[in-house]
């Protein structure tokens, strides 16, 4: 079987992103090949020429970037019994990842090679569009919170024991946060967490029990107080400046002493260090490790389908739909670059 595959390439580190033809790749055991319909874009996507050198050294030119693609099952490969040709899915694409490395996993195309257990079928009622907001971001929260490097926490379920534990999830308003407010409430957990006052009715909605807006002078008070009847499972730090407060708030309360974070950098680095003097664990997420261990195939196989069609999970946060067509991601990435509040930027392909 093969197809007529285009490609938004980006030629070299810094380059301009150019639609072009690509070969159809057809899967490899293991793998599916999907017709894309919707992506999502990313920070890593918008990144400067620069960043590639330190966030992807390993990635090759010209390459096929982007991870949050929606669309349908065109071709399945040997040994996978789960999807079949024509299934409604989303899926992490891996392509940028160091293991992966290769043009055809690349969401910005036409028709993207997926690795299977990282691929979930979706509910009719969930537009392709809404679903795509899920990937990156679900995959992130999940690494963050399941991983046994990372907080180690129980695996989200269809019912779940609640396990009078509160998880802190700061940058609770995040695309990230969203989703790991609902992943640790399907696990049973109680979940406090931070944003912005307007975002407060929202976050509620999917399941945190109690919001502190991150701007307060008493930021840490208030959330030690509000976390303070129940033991800390763990601490997931979203954004600049979530690591001081949190690291705190983990060395105050009882539990866990473990906060992951979304944020590597050397300053990151120097402040783990420092907190390991208050026996507070700092770990760095990478949001693709997912895929090489047993978290990726727990969320996208055994959780996510079942937990989308009853509801118990929301495709979140609210997509934006900016355009249409592989062209019209490069002024996608431009928009994210500006700041986006509350939803992430789609483009129907
Ligand atoms: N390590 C990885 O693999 C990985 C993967 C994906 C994302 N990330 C990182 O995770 C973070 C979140 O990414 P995202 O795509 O989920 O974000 P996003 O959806 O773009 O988040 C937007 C929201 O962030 C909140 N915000 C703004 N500044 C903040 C701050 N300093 N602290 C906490 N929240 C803040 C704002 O809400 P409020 O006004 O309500 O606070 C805003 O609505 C970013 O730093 C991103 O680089 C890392």
């Amino acid at each position: 079987m093969t197809y007529i595959n285009d490609a938004l390439w980006l030629p070299k580190r810094g380059g301009d992103l150019t639609v072009g033809s690509s070969t159809y790749t057809a899967p490899k055991p293991g793998e599916v090949v999907v017709r894309t319909r919707a992506v999502a874009v990313n920070f890593v996507d918008a990144m400067p020429g620069f960043a590639y050198r330190f966030v992807l050294p390993w990635l090759t030119f010209p390459a096929v970037i982007g991870s949050d693609v929606a669309g349908e099952v065109v071709e399945v490969g040997a040994g996978v019994t789960r999807l079949h040709i024509g299934d409604r899915v989303v899926a992490h694409a891996a392509g940028t990842e160091k293991s992966r490395n290769t043009s055809a996993e690349g969401a910005f195309q036409d028709y993207v090679v997926l690795m299977a257990h990282m691929v979930a079928p979706l509910p009719d009622s969930l537009p392709f569009e809404q679903a795509a907001v899920l990937p990156i971001a679900m995959s992130t929260a999940s690494c963050g919170l399941f991983q046994k490097d990372q907080l180690a926490l129980a695996l989200p379920t269809a019912s779940p024991a609640n396990r009078n534990e509160t998880v802190l999830v700061w940058g609770g308003s995040t695309s990230v946060g969203v989703n790991a407010i609902q992943l640790a409430r399907n696990a049973g957990y109680r979940v406090v967490a931070t944003s912005s006052p307007k975002h407060f009715d929202w976050l509620r909605s999917l399941g945190a029990s109690v919001v502190i807006d991150r701007t307060s002078s008493n930021v840490v008070d208030e959330l030690v107080a509000a976390i303070g009847h129940q033991p800390l499972a763990g601490v997931l730090a979203i954004g600049a400046g979530s690591l001081p407060p949190t690291i705190e708030i983990a060395a105050r309360l009882p539990g866990s002493k473990r906060v992951s974070t979304t944020n590597p950098s050397p300053i990151t680095s120097v402040r783990a260090r420092l907190a390991r003097r208050r026996g507070v664990t700092v770990s760095t997420i990478w949001g693709g490790t997912l895929k090489d261990n047993e978290v990726g195939p727990a969320i996208y196989c055994d959780f996510l389908p079942a937990a989308l069609a009853s509801g118990a999970y929301r495709a979140e946060p609210v997509a934006t739909v900016v355009g249409d067509g592989l062209a019209s991601i490069p002024a996608a990435l431009d928009r994210l670059r500006e700041g986006i509040s509350a939803t992430k930027l789609v483009v129907r392909i």
